[in-house]
């Protein structure tokens, strides 16, 4: 069950994840004048953090914060095509997660039923591919079921949202190398083979909004060339063009992966 200080459920028990008001989210197609960067990237990655903060600074519950948080999500997942990016991975629940007050941890979990269920249509219409990265086997059973439903309804979309539940790095890359210890040589091939990412193109741009700068056991591996970009926009607040932004940035970078 949620906490008194929740979002509001709807006559389901599904929480509600409808806008508030002065949303910089607003539902529908690309707001005009949106231009589509070039950027060259595939696959970007975003730790969407403040949540917390952003409902604070309004005096309003966490579970208000997260909930602004998954029409920022939805945004930019609408834009997927229109930007070019064929991947999108999204760290919405940590290993480390789990040392959160039950009722939040509750509420985010409310927010994920809410969320798959509100937009699976939009993403199959969209031809969005959803992949989950980490053990999400141990969220509850209801989720799994739901993730799996999903997973398969979408398993031709062409673009493709990850969302990391239950994820952490570590643990994904320990889990990789035993595998990879299973069948041969340990290596970077085998293990990067082994990982939850192993069918996702390479990462190439890593965000992180809130101006905490730090990787909090979010895709170590997969980042070893991955360009960073760290924003001080709280997550509820960032949108398609803190993302356009971000790869207008990436567009100008020299990667030389420790060549010259
Ligand atoms: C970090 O903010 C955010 C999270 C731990 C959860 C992110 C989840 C969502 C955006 C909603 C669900 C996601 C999807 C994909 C439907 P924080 O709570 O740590 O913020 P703080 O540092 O300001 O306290």
């Amino acid at each position: 069950m949620s906490s008194p200080l929740s979002f509001r459920e709807g006559a389901d028990g599904e929480a509600d994840v409808s806008s508030l008001s002065g949303n910089p989210h607003p539902p529908g197609p690309l707001p005009e004048g949106t231009g589509v960067v070039r950027h060259g990237a595939r696959h970007v990655a975003i730790i969407m953090d403040g949540n917390g903060r952003w409902a604070k600074r309004r005096r309003l519950p966490r579970a208000m914060g997260h909930r602004k948080g998954v029409e920022a999500v939805r945004s930019l997942v609408r834009a997927l095509g229109p930007l070019g990016l064929e991947c999108l991975t999204l760290y919405a629940f940590s290993s480390e997660n789990w040392k959160r007050p039950e009722d939040e941890i509750s509420d985010l979990m409310a927010l994920m039923r809410a969320f798959i269920r509100s937009d699976l249509p939009e993403f199959i219409a969209n031809d969005v591919k959803l992949k989950i990265v980490g053990d999400y086997k141990a969220l509850a059973p209801d989720i799994v079921e739901m993730l799996e439903d999903a997973l398969a309804r979408t398993a031709k979309g062409s673009r493709t949202l990850a969302v990391a539940l239950n994820y952490g790095s570590r643990q994904e890359i320990a889990r990789a190398a035993a595998k990879a210890a299973q069948t041969g040589p340990v290596t970077v091939d085998t293990i990067s083979a082994h990982l939850d990412t192993a069918d996702l193109p390479p990462l190439d741009l890593l965000i992180r909004t809130s101006g905490e700068v730090r990787l909090s056991n979010f895709l170590l591996w997969q980042a070893a060339y991955a360009e960073m970009w760290f924003i001080d926009v709280l997550w509820p607040d960032f949108t398609l063009a803190h993302l356009e932004e971000a790869l207008a940035n990436f567009a100008g970078r020299e990667r030389r992966y420790g060549g010259r």
